[in-house]
């Protein structure tokens, strides 16, 4: 037998070849996420390139018949990043900007995420590229059924588990729990969350994600001498993740000074009257025009006078550019990814506490867990005992991140991803490489 080439069994391919080094987008900012915790990882880090590359990556075209009759062809994908510690979980977006690339950092970023809440999942993510705003209701459901269809190969109940993201809700959890089980001939309540709490989903859901986002900021507050009585607020993107988080911190006494969102930027010093604001979304689709308010210039936005901001849109809002604007103490990352990496730096440099979002926004997550133990015991439980365990997981998840971030005297992301990847990768050694 001819010896093998050594250098043809290098251990180390950091890029596969589908990416673009030039252009690597967001998963190139998780890559720097994953070597700034490195380090820290001791003999683990033997295993590290294990979070460097997904798992399986499905990219699938999904056909549908406009109402027009015109046939039309979007690109939706499904990546499993890591599945050592349990079944895939994470979202699904309908975005007309939605790239592989970020479909991979998301995913590997639900991995993060749930090993740092500690629910037994893997990391996946989905999403197609479509503006679902142009879509009349039936394309979106031909759409959403199609997709479910294609994706059919990697989702399940015991297997990945979708749920809603940016521009997805209920009603499309729906459409893709009845695709699924019409494939399967079954209803499989448990294969995605985020579905209506009249078919299997879980009282608490829809306001978990900002719930979350709530407590972490509570937490941190209590730590840094905050007091979030008549703490300033500023909120970008005022959708189910934003406008939970400003509701919750009004209700407790803050001011919620000023809220950024697709249609406008709008401020009040006084503090914005939320109710009336989220029902002037409810009505209108969006914070702009609200009359308690006045219209703001938006990259005004990020210099506005405020104790806690919080993230809750798109990611790669704080760059560069505008990150030595911010006057806030606490930055709460509602979004996922909404910080680059140089933004944190800056913000570190300044003082700013960023609350990361592989910590800051697990509580939809965690509420998802909740909803599919729920589904396959079939026993509901009440949204006060939700809401309970919901707020001891994060308050109990944000402590030890916490304590990792003392200990080590790095940023609580570095921290959370510590104790992440730890666990992702102390589960992947234990279980061996098969074969
Ligand atoms: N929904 C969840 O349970 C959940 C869980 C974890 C993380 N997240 C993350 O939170 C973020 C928001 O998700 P959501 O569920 O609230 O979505 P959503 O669709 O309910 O709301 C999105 C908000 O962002 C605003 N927005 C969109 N483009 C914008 C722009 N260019 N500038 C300013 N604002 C803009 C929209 O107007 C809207 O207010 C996303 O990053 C998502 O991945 C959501």
């Amino acid at each position: 037998m001819q010896a093998k080439d050594s250098s043809a069994l290098s251990t180390a391919h950091a890029l596969p070849s589908y990416l673009n080094s030039d252009h690597l987008g967001p998963w190139g900012i998780y890559l720097q996420q994953v070597d700034r915790v490195t380090p820290y990882l001791g003999s683990l880090a033997r295993w590290v390139e294990t979070l460097k590359r997904p798992k399986r990556i499905l990219i699938v075209d999904v056909p549908i018949e406009m109402d027009d009759g015109r046939i039309a062809h979007f690109e939706g994908y499904r990546v499993q990043h890591n599945l050592s510690r349990g079944p895939g979980k994470g979202g699904v977006r309908f975005h007309q900007d939605v790239t592989l690339s970020e479909v991979m950092a998301l995913s590997a970023w639900m991995s993060i995420k749930n090993a740092a809440v500690n629910v037994p999942y893997g990391g996946a993510k989905g999403g197609i590229r479509v503006d679902p705003r142009q879509l009349s209701k039936a394309e979106l459901e031909r759409l959403t059924r199609r997709y479910t269809s294609e994706i059919g190969l990697l989702i399940g109940p015991t297997k990945d588990i979708p749920a809603p993201d940016v521009n997805t809700n209920g009603q499309v959890m729906a459409w893709m729990m009845d695709t699924y089980s019409m494939n399967t001939g079954a209803t499989a309540t448990g294969v995605v969350t985020g579905k209506p709490v009249d078919l299997g989903g879980s009282l608490g859901r829809v306001e978990a994600t900002g719930r979350g986002v709530f407590t972490v900021g509570v937490e941190a507050a209590k730590l840094t001498g905050l007091n979030v009585q008549g703490a300033r607020v500023a909120v970008q993107g005022f959708g189910n993740v934003g406008g939970t988080a400003g509701k919750l911190f009004a209700d407790a006494g803050a001011k919620v000074v000023a809220v950024q969102d697709h249609t406008g930027t709008i401020q009040n010093a006084n503090g914005l009257d939320v109710t009336a604001l989220l029902e002037h979304v409810g009505n209108t689709g969006g914070v702009g025009g609200f009359a308690g308010a006045e219209a703001m210039d938006a990259a005004a936005f990020w210099g506005v006078d405020c104790d806690i901001l919080i993230p809750a849109a798109l990611e790669g809002q704080i760059t560069k550019e505008n990150a030595g604007q911010i006057k806030a103490k606490l930055v709460i990352e509602g979004a996922n990814g909404p910080t680059t990496p140089e933004a944190d730096d800056i913000l570190s440099e300044k003082g700013v506490l960023v609350l990361p979002d592989v910590i800051a926004n697990a509580g939809g997550v965690t509420v998802s867990y909740f909803e599919w133990v729920q589904d396959f015991s079939s026993f509901f439980w009440t949204e006060d005992e939700i809401n309970a365990r919901l707020v001891r997981i994060m308050q109990e998840a944000f402590a030890g991140v916490w304590a990792v971030a003392q200990e080590h005297k790095v940023t609580l992301r570095t921290a959370t991803f510590i104790v992440a990847c730890k666990r992702i990768l102390h589960a992947r050694e234990a279980r061996g490489l098969y074969p």
